[in-house]
């Protein structure tokens, strides 16, 4: 067994941010995806998205998550929130626990200074009411745990420790 932990879930709701915690509270190494693909290209991700599409995107998502399963261990892994719906291995990469937090959070964590720029696909409130609608079924089809990700990070990271 790998003791990965795969943070799954839409944009913003809090991958990245509770990851952090989660790692330094289970003493796992904290590995976020989207920084891995920016490091390895040598772009942003929204410079990608730009220059090779929301397709070239994807394929690097993909190799990413096989090389995910073969090497990595005992990490928290932030995933971007596309990565279930072109990746069918993450519940070989670990143990998948999605983030559940409802769309009107979402809206007002992406609305702060620089969330948005950072994400293509959250130019528009349509274009992310209509990607959720797509998503949330595969959420809740690879999570192997649920949690509800409304509140702060603390709670958060509390509330998956059980505490
Ligand atoms: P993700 O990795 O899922 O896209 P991030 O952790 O990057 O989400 O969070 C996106 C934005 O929302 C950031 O500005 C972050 O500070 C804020 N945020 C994340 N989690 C929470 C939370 N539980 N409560 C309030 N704001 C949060
Ligand atoms: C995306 C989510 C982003 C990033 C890219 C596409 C998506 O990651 O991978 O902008 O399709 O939902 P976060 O979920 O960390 O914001």
């Amino acid at each position: 067994m790998n003791n990965n932990i795969v943070l799954i879930g839409f944009m913003g709701s809090g991958k990245s941010s509770v990851g952090r915690l989660l790692a330094e509270a289970t003493d796992r190494f904290f590995l976020d995806t989207d920084h891995l693909i920016e490091a390895a290209a040598g772009r942003s991700v929204a410079e990608i998205f730009a220059q090779e599409g929301e397709g070239g995107f994807r394929q690097r998502e993909m190799a990413l998550a096989k090389w995910l399963q073969v090497s990595v261990k005992n990490a928290v892994i932030a995933t971007g929130g596309g990565m279930p719906m072109v990746c069918n291995n993450l519940r070989g990469i670990g143990e998948t626990l999605w983030l559940e937090c409802d769309l009107e959070e979402i809206f007002e964590r992406l609305e702060r200074s620089g969330e948005r720029e950072k994400r293509p696909l959250a130019a528009s409130k349509e274009v992310l009411i209509a990607r959720y609608a797509e998503r949330e079924a595969v959420y809740r089809r690879t999570a192997r745990r649920i949690v509800d990700a409304s509140g702060n990070a603390q709670t958060v990271l509390a509330r998956i420790l059980g505490r």
